[in-house]
């Protein structure tokens, strides 16, 4: 038996979970403890070699655990056949991992297929997938070889096919690693409007400590020896680093991407009062961070918020700076 009970996303659960591998001196994830609450993106970051893919593999049980254990929906996965367990668990790697013999429609339905799904079904199913990715007219990419496609669209084909059996839990290993920063960028947003439709648990291998942010609902930082340095959200991540280790990693530019996190509208803006400043004005779903680029740009004091000829509220560059710095004083 599997872990997918059609029952929606699932809580995932590292219990002092390590990973020795044979001939190494030291573990490769040394009692990693953890929690995602189901439906959230964990985003998994830390340098070369601190254990990310084997935190991911140990999942699916592409990678034995060595002592610990890993729950998926309170049921632990030594209890769940491997087999089952890479069914119901949509993977995503680096290099896409398509087979380059197989159409995209068939790469799509390869579990579909393998669950007895009729032909058609699966090819109905492929071709909604498809879409869903963006890659659209369906009907135009699925009779297609991986090489007839980009780099960025053979992803968008992995991605499809990790989701094809709707899976509660998704693993995806530096997923848009491979791509360009404007493809990147896009696909990064697009996958989050995809996943606040389909809620699904999501571990989120990356390098790359922007995309972490932006990705992840809770970030997990791995040390070398696979040792968890903080697990938190972004904001308290980044205004309240653990270690020296963790302030390094994310950057002395943390004070500017905190202010990634938050839009105007959350601040929130003061209230005009009648006085109209002749400043650049921005819509409110705008990042403080953004806001800053506009009001530095601009050489203005502060910005409008909503539109130009009928603002809703402003925000001055005092107020931003203080923004930037109240919890991150704190943990200074
Ligand atoms: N099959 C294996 N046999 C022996 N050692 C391994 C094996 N797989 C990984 N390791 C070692 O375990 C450690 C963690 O490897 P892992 O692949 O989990 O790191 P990672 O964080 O994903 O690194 P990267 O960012 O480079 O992908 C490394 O020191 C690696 O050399
Ligand atoms: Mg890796």
């Amino acid at each position: 038996m599997g872990i997918a009970n059609g029952a929606g996303p699932a809580e995932i659960v590292y219990d002092k979970a390590t990973k020795r591998y044979p001939g190494q001196p030291g573990p490769a994830l040394n009692e990693l403890s953890l929690t995602v609450p189901a439906g959230e993106i964990c985003a998994l970051v830390g340098p070369s070699g601190g254990g990310k893919t084997t935190a991911l593999t140990l999942v699916n049980r592409m990678t034995e655990l060595t002592e610990g254990d890993i729950r998926i929906g309170g049921r632990s996965i030594r209890d769940t056949d491997p087999i089952a367990l890479r069914r119901d668990i949509g993977y995503v790697i680096q290099q896409t991992g398509l087979f380059p013999h197989m159409t995209v429609a068939a790469n799509v339905n390869l579990v579909p297929r393998i669950l007895g799904w009729s032909k058609e079904s699966a090819r109905n199913r492929a071709l909604e997938l498809l879409e869903l990715v963006g890659l659209s007219p369906a009907e135009e990419f699925a009779d297609r070889y991986p090489t007839q496609l980009s780099g960025g669209q053979q992803q968008r084909v992995g991605i499809a096919r990790a989701l094809a059996a709707d899976p509660p839990v998704m693993l995806m290993d530096e997923p848009f690693g491979a791509l360009d920063p404007i493809t990147r960028g896009n696909i990064q947003q697009e996958f989050l409007q995809l996943h606040s439709r389909i809620r699904k648990t999501i571990l989120f291998v990356t390098h790359d400590v922007d995309e972490a942010i932006l990705m992840g609902d809770r970030i997990a930082i791995l040390h070398e020896g696979g040792t968890l340095a903080q697990y938190d959200t972004p904001d308290a991540i980044l205004s309240n680093p653990a270690n020296d280790f963790v302030a390094r990693f994310v950057g002395s530019d943390r004070s500017l991407k905190r202010l990634a996190l938050t839009t105007l509208a959350e601040l929130p803006p003061s209230p005009l009062n009648g006085s109209r400043p002749a400043w650049p004005a921005a819509p409110a779903s705008t990042s403080l961070r953004e806001a800053l680029a506009t009001i530095l740009g601009a050489g203005s004091d502060g910005l409008l918020v909503g539109d130009r000829d009928n603002p809703t509220g402003q925000v001055s560059l005092d107020a931003l700076r203080r923004a930037s710095t109240t919890t991150a004083a704190r943990a200074s």
